[in-house]
């Protein structure tokens, strides 16, 4: 058996300039999909998947991530003095355990492979999980913890991917597939947003990723890549003449929350799952289409 999978780092300090003015004072981490937290749909798929520590690489006014996993006295107080024990319940429920988050804070943008690296002393020398929040995983079980069913199996390094239209290759990391292994693929290579027509398939890669921590090492010494960031990408793809990697096509559907179609489709799509609003919204929905 591989060593578990025991943190998970969540890069968080991206500026939300597409959801400008509502992320103008408000990390676009925090805006809602139905009544939680982009954020805490994320973090409720690592913990479904066995994280224990939840690594939060932030920015400059990102501070209400933390003050979200943290207790609110005045609030509670308010709703215990109000017999709201079941809103308590809920924040109560939410509340991960004392120690077990951690924050630091990328303190220039130079893009995803530099966020991740500035985890490196919280992670230490083991393997570890990496969700994007901005891609909303819908799926069950979460996107995760079907990528960790894969490693469990294999070892390795273990990306998850699904299919896009050929014409939007260019907006994502592409895998390259190989021979298929039980449930995954071995990935064969990578290319970071690749010019249109160039894709060497339509597998993109979603924002999951289970990485060994010998990418540090190489992020460290990882020249700019596309758009003048450093990439994570390019340092996967130098792993790979060391390491294996795994593709595992998620069972599910992601919502790309970095754009607005895909933002109102998520909260369209978690909320029809909802028993207390999907009655309601199917008839509002109906409604507004004609149907
Ligand atoms: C990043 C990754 C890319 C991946 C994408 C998923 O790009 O570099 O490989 O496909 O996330 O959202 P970004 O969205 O930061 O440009």
């Amino acid at each position: 058996m591989p060593r578990p999978i025991r943190k998970a780092v969540f890069p968080v300090a991206g500026l939300g300039t597409r959801f400008l003015p509502a992320t103008k004072a408000v990390p676009k981490e925090m805006l809602p999909v139905v009544d939680q937290p982009v954020i805490q749909h994320v973090c409720d798929e690592a913990e479904e998947a066995g994280i224990e520590h939840f690594v939060f690489v932030t920015g400059r006014n990102k501070h209400v991530i933390e003050d979200h996993f943290d207790r609110q006295f005045e609030l509670e107080e308010t709703l215990k003095a109000r017999g709201k024990t079941d809103v308590l319940e809920i924040l109560e429920k939410y509340l991960p355990v004392p120690g077990h988050t951690s924050f630091t804070r990328q303190q220039v943008p130079l893009g995803l492979g530099h966020a991740v690296w500035c985890a490196r002393q919280i992670i230490g020398d083991e393997p570890f999980a990496l969700l994007l929040p901005d891609m909303l995983a819908h799926g069950k079980p979460g996107c995760l913890s079907q990528m960790i069913g894969t490693y469990n199996e294999f070892g390795g390094n273990v990306i998850a991917v699904e299919e896009v239209p050929m014409e939007d290759t260019s907006k994502y990391g592409i895998v390259e597939k190989g021979r298929a292994i039980d449930g995954a693929f071995e990935v064969t290579g990578m290319v970071e947003k690749p010019d249109p027509g160039t894709a060497p398939s339509n597998l993109m890669i979603m924002g999951r990723y289970i990485l060994q921590p010998e990418i540090f090492d190489l992020l460290e010494r990882q020249p700019r890549g596309k758009g003048g960031e450093i990439q994570l990408t390019d340092a996967m793809i130098t792993l790979m003449d060391s390491q294996k990697f795994y593709g595992k096509r998620f069972d599910g559907r992601t919502y790309d929350c970095g754009s607005k179609t895909g933002f109102i489709a998520a909260n369209v799509a978690f909320a029809l799952e909802r028993e207390d609003i999907a009655g309601g919204l199917r008839r509002e929905l109906a409604g507004l289409l004609g149907c």
